[in-house]
């Protein structure tokens, strides 16, 4: 697509242009996938970036070629001021596609005012259609809030509504077919997305489900027809089974690296700068920031840690403890 917006690429010839921005780096979940070994991180407040200096620095990176912005968590609804903060963050001038994804839990009492401070798409996290499940992965008895939620955002217009599935072996694999069943009859866009042992301990007992097997099983609801990536896509892989009025992706991390054509980056809720979901390497943009740096010092610091994004990450079904942080912490 031509646009006059400057361009960020990378030494690898990506077009860096999605920021995945973390606000808080709290939920009110506990998902077995998410934080691995039970604990979630707790950053102290002072240690958390201000709404105005995530404001701050949205503005700036925009001005350098991000076009996209996610706001992630944690849970990004929990964060006080949110319902403040979207409107000016969906107003910043240059920013062409702007969305959230959320665990759902608070979505139908704020989906209104959502949809209100001009965000049109958002990507819910819900890996079971049972509500005993749903407690047993999330710790919490939350299914139908979140389905009241999910059906309430349709219901407002938001469109596409991503339901990310994450299937475990043994957990939530047996509800694969329900899930894309809801494709054909709904407009929801169902992901599969292989879990990625971050922060796991060597003997995790979790393990992912391969796309290549969700796929075939799928055959037997119809036909999957590839549907052609837009100009903000994410990783995933469209498909639509034929008739259906939602569509199905697939994210597959493990089975099939997407980092070649991989154009994000993610600023974490303390300020960090991570090139990479799989890899610790981070540069610091608060502290600068609080020392006072200008903006177009901190867009030297950006572009450096931008521009030196790695080529690929490592992880493996064997290997999976590179990353010490949790996905709880980095947002996903
Ligand atoms: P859209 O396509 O814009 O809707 O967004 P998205 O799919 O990038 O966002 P979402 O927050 O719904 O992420 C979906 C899943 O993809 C999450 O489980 C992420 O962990 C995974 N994912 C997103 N980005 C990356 C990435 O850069 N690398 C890897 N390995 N996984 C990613
Ligand atoms: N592997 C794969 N996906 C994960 N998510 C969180 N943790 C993991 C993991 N370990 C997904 C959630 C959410 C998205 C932001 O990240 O399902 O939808």
């Amino acid at each position: 697509m031509e646009s006059n917006h400057p361009q960020l690429i990378d030494q690898y010839h990506r077009r860096l242009n999605y920021l995945r921005l973390s606000i808080t780096d709290r939920c009110n979940l506990n998902c077995l996938y998410c934080t691995p070994a039970g604990v979630t991180s707790k950053l102290r407040h002072e240690d958390i970036l201000t709404y105005e200096e995530i404001f701050r620095l949205a503005r700036i990176v925009v001005g350098l070629g991000i076009e996209k912005i996610r706001l992630t968590g944690g849970e990004p609804l929990i964060r006080k001021g949110i319902y403040d903060f979207l409107p000016r963050l969906a107003a910043l001038p240059g920013l062409k596609d702007i969305s959230l994804t959320t665990n759902g839990i608070f979505l139908k009492e704020n989906t209104k005012r959502i949809r209100a401070s001009g965000i049109k798409r958002i990507n819910v996290s819900l890996d079971t259609l049972r509500p005993d499940i749903y407690e047993k992965i999330t710790g919490y008895d939350g299914f139908q809030q979140v389905w009241e939620g999910i059906e309430l955002a349709r219901e407002l217009g938001f469109q596409p509504i991503k339901i990310n599935m994450v299937p475990i072996l043994g957990i939530n694999d047996d509800e694969i077919l329900d899930f894309a069943r809801l494709s054909v009859v709904y407009p929801y866009h169902i992901r599969f997305i292989e879990y990625m042992p971050i922060g796991a301990d060597p003997d995790d007992p979790l393990s992912y489900v391969a796309n290549s097997l969700i796929k075939e099983q799928l055959t037997s609801l119809g036909k999957l027809v590839p549907v052609p990536k837009t100009a903000y896509e994410g990783p995933a892989e469209r498909f639509k089974i034929e008739g259906a009025s939602g569509e199905i992706g697939f994210i597959s991390p493990m089975t099939n690296h997407f980092c070649r054509v991989c154009n994000r980056l993610r600023l974490t809720a303390s300020g960090r700068l991570r090139p990479c979901l799989l890899s610790n390497k981070h540069t610091d943009l608060k502290g600068p920031m609080r020392s006072g740096a200008s903006d177009s010092e901190l867009a030297r610091i950006f572009l450096n840690a931008a521009l030196n994004k790695p080529y690929a990450h490592q992880l493996t079904s064997e290997n999976t403890s590179r990353v010490s942080a949790h996905m709880s912490s980095i947002g996903g």
